[in-house]
This record gives C-alpha cells, sequence and structure tokens, in this order.
C-alpha cells in the first residue's frame, strides 16, 4: 500500500509533483529516500546544489512538496516528490516501476528512510518491529539490488545505504534497531567488495547522534545520557559524508568520537562493550529507580 494523505490510494497511483524534464544520461539523477526532513532533506539540498535531479520519496506530501519548492526556487532544481510508505511490502517494487515509467535512472541512490524503536522491547507491538525492518532493511535491500545493474552497466554511480553507528554492536532496548542496522552494514559492506573497481561506489553511512526528528519517534529522550553525547547538525553530517562517499570509501563514520565509538565496540571486550551499551540505552525512569533501591 502507498501512503496518501487524502487516502484512497493504491500501488498504481503513486503520486509526482512534477514530470522529470531531461532524458536520462544527460544529466546527473539521484533518488532519495526519507527526503521529508532530516538527514535526508539534507542530502536533497547538497545534491540539487551540485546540479542532480532528484526523485525524492516519503511519506509526507506537505513536507515533500515544500523540499521540492525550496531546492527549486534555490537551485532551480528538477525535484519530483513521490509521496509512498516504503514500509510497504510491494513498495520497493512500485518505486521502481514509477521509476522506469518516467525514464528516471538513478546515478545515486541514497537509501536513507529509516526509525528506530527504543525503550522495553516487550513494550512494543510485534508489528511495529516488522514494519520497522520491513523498511530499514527490505526496502533499502531490494531498491539496492533492483537499481545496481544499470550502474554497473553505465559503469558509474553509487548507493549510499545510512546505516548507523548502532551496527557495530548489539543494543539493549533497541535490539531490532541496532540488528537491522548491522544488517545494513554487513550488506553494504559485502555488495561493496564484489563489485569494487566497477565504477560504482557502495558505501554505508554510519552516523552517530544527528539532530532530527529521529530521537523523538524513537522515543529515545528517555535515554539519560542522550544529552550528553556528540551531536552533529544533519548539515555537518551530510557535508562530510558525501565527502567521504565521492572518495569511494566503503564505511562512513563522521566525527572523531563515532570512529573512536565504533573502534571500541569492535575491540574492546564485547562483555564490557554490552554492559556499557545496557547502561547507557536504559529507560531514564527505570536507571532512576534501580539507583533508589
Ligand atoms: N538522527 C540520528 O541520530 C541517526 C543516527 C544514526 C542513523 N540514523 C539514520 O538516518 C536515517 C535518517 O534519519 P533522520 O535522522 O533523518 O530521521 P528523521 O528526521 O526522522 O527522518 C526520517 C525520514 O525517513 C522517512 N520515513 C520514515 N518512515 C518512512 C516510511 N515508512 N516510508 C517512507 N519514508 C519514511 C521520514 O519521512 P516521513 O515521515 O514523511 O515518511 C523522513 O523523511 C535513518 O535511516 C536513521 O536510522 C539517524
Amino acid at each position: 500500500m502507498l501512503y496518501c494523505s487524502n487516502g484512497g490510494c493504491d500501488a498504481h497511483s503513486i503520486r509526482g509533483r512534477e514530470a522529470m524534464a531531461d532524458k536520462p544520461g544527460t544529466g546527473k539523477y539521484a533518488l532519495i529516500t526519507g527526503a521529508s526532513g532530516g538527514i535526508g532533506e539534507e542530502f536533497a539540498r547538497l545534491l540539487a546544489a551540485e546540479g542532480y535531479q532528484l526523485v525524492i520519496v516519503a511519506r509526507n506530501e506537505d513536507q515533500l512538496n515544500r523540499v521540492a519548492g525550496i531546492l527549486n526556487s534555490k537551485h532551480r532544481a528538477t525535484v519530483s516528490p513521490i509521496a509512498m510508505d516504503l514500509s510497504a511490502l510491494d513498495a520497493a517494487k512500485s518505486l521502481v516501476q514509477e521509476l522506469h515509467t518516467r525514464g528516471f535512472s538513478p546515478d545515486v541512490v541514497i537509501n536513507n528512510a529509516g526509525y528506530g524503536i527504543c525503550g522495553h522491547t516487550l513494550d512494543t507491538p510485534v508489528e511495529d518491529y516488522l514494519n520497522m525492518l520491513d523498511l530499514n532493511v527490505r526496502t533499502l535491500t531490494e531498491l539496492s539490488l533492483n537499481l545496481l545493474p544499470a550502474m554497473l552497466k553505465r559503469k558509474r554511480g553509487g548507493i549510499l545505504n545510512v546505516a548507523s553507528l548502532a551496527a557495530f554492536v548489539p543494543g539493549p532496548y533497541m535490539s531490532v534497531y541496532h540488528a537491522s542496522k548491522a544488517y545494513v552494514l554487513s550488506f553494504t559492506e559485502g555488495l561493496a567488495s564484489e563489485y569494487a573497481g566497477t565504477g560504482v561506489t557502495i558505501s554505508a553511512l554510519c552516523p552517530g547522534y544527528v539532530m532530527t526528528g529521529f530521537q523523538s519517534r524513537a522515543s529515545m529522550d528517555e535515554i539519560r545520557f542522550i544529552k550528553m553525547a556528540p551531536k552533529l547538525t544533519a548539515e555537518e553530517l551530510v557535508t562530510m559524508a558525501w565527502e567521504n562517499f565521492k572518495r569511494g570509501d566503503r564505511v562512513i563514520i563522521p566525527g572523531l568520537s563515532n570512529k573512536f565509538s565504533a573502534f571500541a565496540a569492535r575491540h574492546l571486550p564485547h562483555h564490557l562493550v554490552m554492559q556499557v551499551l545496557r547502561r547507557i540505552n536504559k529507560p531514564a525512569e527505570e536507571a532512576y529507580i534501580h539507583e533508589q533501591a
């Protein structure tokens, strides 16, 4: 099912704001998922400034139109929003079909749409986790595998999959999210190694804390250490990430403290890392109760 703000949409009624103006091959084309805000919106700004024609995808059509309007007036960029729930089982297939119909073959794909769920794992219905996995894992995989062949044929372009620092370590109170991002990192690195030397760049972006709507959707405000975490703005993150991507880095970890955390997660004794994570991720209220007991 596709998401439509006025309801009643089906898989054949994806709506776009405007059709692509130029024929593929005459310019630079990018698909960015989750571009109605946060990190995805920043990628859209940066790529539009570099002259890319964009297709941007998310559920919130008004926000997509806002982003498209800004980029069109600021950079005269051709930006086509597609309002769609990418956690739907047929979403990737419908999106690829729609791109094909529009004659839009992306040089760059940024699989950014995703979200987290934090708190006592069993407090959240199983269906919510499955929905998150469908978005973070299933759709990302399907889009990557369907859009890669055309890039390989052209011997250029790339896929940037947004993982997380969470990919490097299991996450108590956030175990399904951490596992989903571990998958993204593993899948992307494997693919990158397999298609090395083809002219196509395949990278995993592993941000730490970035100031976006992510934390409130994931209920992370409850984590008591959250205020102390080193933070990047989405603009800082995307500027660094894009440079690293263009350089061909397979795993991109922006920021020194994040690099240190990833290193520590991989090299310190695992039981120690898990103890620290359990303490960090524990919801504030419970941590307080335990301390008082
Ligand atoms: N912010 C952080 O600290 C952080 C750290 C590590 C990794 N990340 C990763 O970075 C990526 C972007 O997150 P963000 O920080 O920019 O969060 P955000 O501000 O919440 O943005 C998430 C984007 O994903 C879209 N999205 C969510 N559910 C969707 C669905 N079912 N179908 C289509 N689009 C959907 C949202 O648009 P709609 O709501 O309009 O659908 C929005 O555009 C995610 O993969 C996240 O896991 C974030």
